[in-house]
């Protein structure tokens, strides 16, 4: 409780350091330029939304952050781990930072509870009653505490999506990355999956997240990003949504997008 409020306190008077900042980053595929220059800070506890059309370079941004792409020039910072010098430490960098995709992969042969105590067996070397434990606690977190043996194929794909957070949350990440992670989902099963990535902001997860429901970014964002052409084109508080200063964002808003 002490370390919270340690942060809480920094966060308030300002002080805490940002869990990412990105300085000029830049990153291209061989001669295509997708990311043309992006500055953006991401403190502890925020939650940020980062929207705009398709190609614009968001799903590449998110994947600069856990290092999965790697950037081309400038400079970002993620908990602590200059990300432009050479020898990162990738897996103690993906720890720290959790990935969820529009699609969630689980393994079909494996129960829920195996498809998420995987990764911290292993990596943490838990034994079986410390990792049914620990998925009972974030299988709580995700509103399915009581589907921790059945196997993918029983359960929908909001559920199994909601596992896949899951799985996510039981490597303990200090920041969680979403990308468009209701996409593939029916409308009717998109609800469920956007309350528990709600649920947790509101706990205090540190978020990135690339969505196309713009109610949910209005909610839920302290900060929304408009990415256009590879550069952040504009950035607000989810009321920048209502009051768009450039045209660019007028015509993305008013698409329904
Ligand atoms: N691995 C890759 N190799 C080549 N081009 C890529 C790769 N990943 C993304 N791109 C290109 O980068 C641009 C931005 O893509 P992306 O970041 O996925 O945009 P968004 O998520 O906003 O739709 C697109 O033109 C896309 O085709
Ligand atoms: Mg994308």
């Amino acid at each position: 409780m002490t370390s919270m409020s340690a942060i809480d306190t920094a966060s308030l008077s300002g002080t805490a350091a940002p869990l990412v900042t990105f300085r000029g980053v830049r990153k291209s595929f061989g001669a295509l330029e997708v990311l043309k220059g992006i500055d953006l800070t991401v403190a502890p506890g925020q939650v940020v939304a980062l929207i705009g059309r398709s190609g614009s370079g968001k799903s590449t941004a998110l994947r600069c952050i856990n290092a999965l792409e790697p950037i081309s020039a400038g400079e970002l910072e993620v908990c602590g781990y200059s990300l432009h010098r050479p020898g990162v430490d990738l897996r103690a960098l993906r720890q720290e930072v959790g990935i969820v995709f529009q699609s969630y992969n689980l393994f079909p042969h494996l129960t829920v509870k195996q498809n998420v105590t995987l990764a911290p067996r292993k990596v943490r070397k838990l034994n079986r009653d410390q990792a049914r434990e620990l998925a009972s606690e974030v299988l709580a977190q995700v509103g399915l505490g009581d589907r921790m043996d059945a196997y993918p194929e029983q359960l929908s794909g909001g559920q199994q999506q909601r596992v896949a957070i899951a799985r996510s949350l039981a490597m303990r990440p200090k920041l969680m990355l979403f990308d468009e992670v209701t996409s593939a989902l029916d409308p009717e099963l998109t609800g469920e999956v956007l309350r528990v990535i709600g649920k947790l902001a509101a706990g205090g997860m540190t978020m990135v997240l690339v969505t196309h429901e713009m109610a949910f970014a209005r909610q839920v964002a302290d900060q929304v990003v408009y990415m256009h052409q590879g550069k952040v084109w504009e950035q607000g508080s989810g009321k920048m949504l209502a009051n768009p200063q450039t045209d660019e964002l007028r015509q993305f808003v008013g698409s329904g997008l």
